[in-house]
């Protein structure tokens, strides 16, 4: 998670049973290498203890208590001038309301006023409190003055009702705070488009042809691009995994929907990471097929090549400035890369050598080679999938540049 590690989050906890989750939030960031500095108001001290955020941080966790102790004439000024971001997760409406008119009677609310880091809100109460007019007014407010607002979601409130007012899950917080964080990245004001997943190919209204595509790369493509403050599109096909915060989802199932979903879209750069089918059923059955009926024989036809019909090679218009494919491969790895990098019309491919038992489909690693169209070649050694995204969003905005 390169775009956390070594910044510097303030993380402002308020009054809500919510500050529960603000301690897993606290952790997450931690052990993505930030240097977590928790500000706890007296209300929140009354759901949780400073003790638990500095057994998660490792650092110290500040109170209301501070505000009064001997760093109290330097510590608001230096925490909101030091810091990439304050996050207040949970904000309650109090302290929302507050932060729109500028009151200042916390070591939180002293140091929001005092901030020139841009600041993140996860509102946390009972949805009348969230409805009520002075509070959608505050969160307009400060949504004018560029307050990040992350939730609240629906769902299960602490007075037992259920409606908009809960704090969102701290994945989700942690998803906002990356891109806050890498709103200003190489990639800033550029549309990228990720393709993930493995499509799926009718054979009846039950049965599909597939393989063994996880979605593991395409879905770290989306966040490493959003990291670089990309607006992301990810195209993906049925997997397991939560899509990054902050793309937008197109969900598809066969090569067929990835091809039309591509076809209206046009973005700087294309990242083909799904495993699309080569081939399918000519003909879905309607019907389930019964096994009463005798085994089937299921005539395939070539599918669409998704790659080549949008890069422009054959004749179509080009929509991505550059155009990124992944070549999988069992045998003569470098060879069949470099035939489909030029085949494909792409600026380059990253090679992967599925026969490894470290790579390729389902693992966390990846061993890719990737091949430029200029004639380079880059060996990347046995890396996680995040860190295999990162270097190919590399070079997607060294091309950009
Ligand atoms: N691809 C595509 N459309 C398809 C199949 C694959 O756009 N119908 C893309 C993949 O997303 C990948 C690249 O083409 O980025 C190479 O995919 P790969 O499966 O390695 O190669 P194929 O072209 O399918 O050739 P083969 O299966 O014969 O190796």
């Amino acid at each position: 998670m390169s775009v956390l590690s070594g910044k510097h989050i303030l993380l402002g906890v308020t009054g809500s049973i919510a500050a529960y989750k603000a301690a897993d939030l606290a952790s997450k960031l931690a052990q993505a290498g930030a240097k977590v500095d928790v500000l706890l108001t007296g209300a929140g001290e009354n759901f949780i203890t400073p003790l638990t955020f500095q057994s998660v941080t490792g650092r110290r966790a500040y109170t209301d208590a501070d505000l009064w102790g001997n760093e109290a004439h330097i510590l608001h000024v230096s925490f909101g001038k030091t810091a990439d971001l304050l996050v207040i997760a949970p904000c309650t409406a109090d302290t929302m309301a507050k932060l729109a008119h500028g009151i200042a009677d916390n070591l939180l609310t002293v140091t929001a006023l005092a901030a020139t880091c841009p600041i993140l809100i996860a509102p946390a109460m009972d949805g009348g409190m969230f409805d009520h007019p002075a509070t959608q007014e505050n969160l307009n407010t400060l949504q004018s003055r560029g307050v990040l607002v992350a939730g609240p979601g629906s769902g299960h409130l602490a007075s037992g009702l259920s409606g908009k007012g809960r704090m969102i899950e701290p994945m989700e917080v942690l998803g906002h705070i990356r891109m806050a964080l890498g709103k200003h990245g190489k990639l800033a004001g550029k549309k990228v488009i990720v393709t993930a997943g493995g499509t799926q190919e009718a054979i009846d209204p039950v049965r599909v042809i597939t393989n063994h595509s996880s979605g593991k790369q395409g879905y770290a493509l989306a966040q490493a691009a959003l990291d670089e403050g990309a607006k992301v599109t990810l195209v993906t096909a049925p997997t397991a995994l939560t899509p990054p915060v902050g793309t937008n989802v197109i969900n598809v199932k066969s090569v067929q929907e990835m091809l039309d979903a591509l076809l209206n879209e046009s973005a700087d750069a294309l990242i083909m990471a799904a495993a699309a089918a080569d081939f399918r059923p000519k003909q879905a059955a309607k019907e389930k097929m019964k096994k009463r009926d005798g085994i089937p024989q299921i005539e395939l036809e070539a599918a669409p090549d998704v790659l080549r019909t949008v890069s422009g090679v054959l004749g179509e218009k080009k929509r991505f400035n550059v155009a990124v494919g992944f070549a999988a491969e069992s045998q003569s790895l470098l060879e069949n890369a470099e035939e489909k990098l030029i085949s494909k019309g792409l600026d380059f491919i990253a090679a992967n050598d599925i026969s490894a038992k470290d790579a390729g489909f389902g693992v966390e690693t990846n061993r890719l080679t990737l091949l430029f169209a200029n004639g380079t070649r880059e060996i990347l050694p046995l890396m996680s999938k995040t860190e295999a995204a990162e270097k190919i969003i590399e070079h997607v905005a060294r091309l950009l540049e």
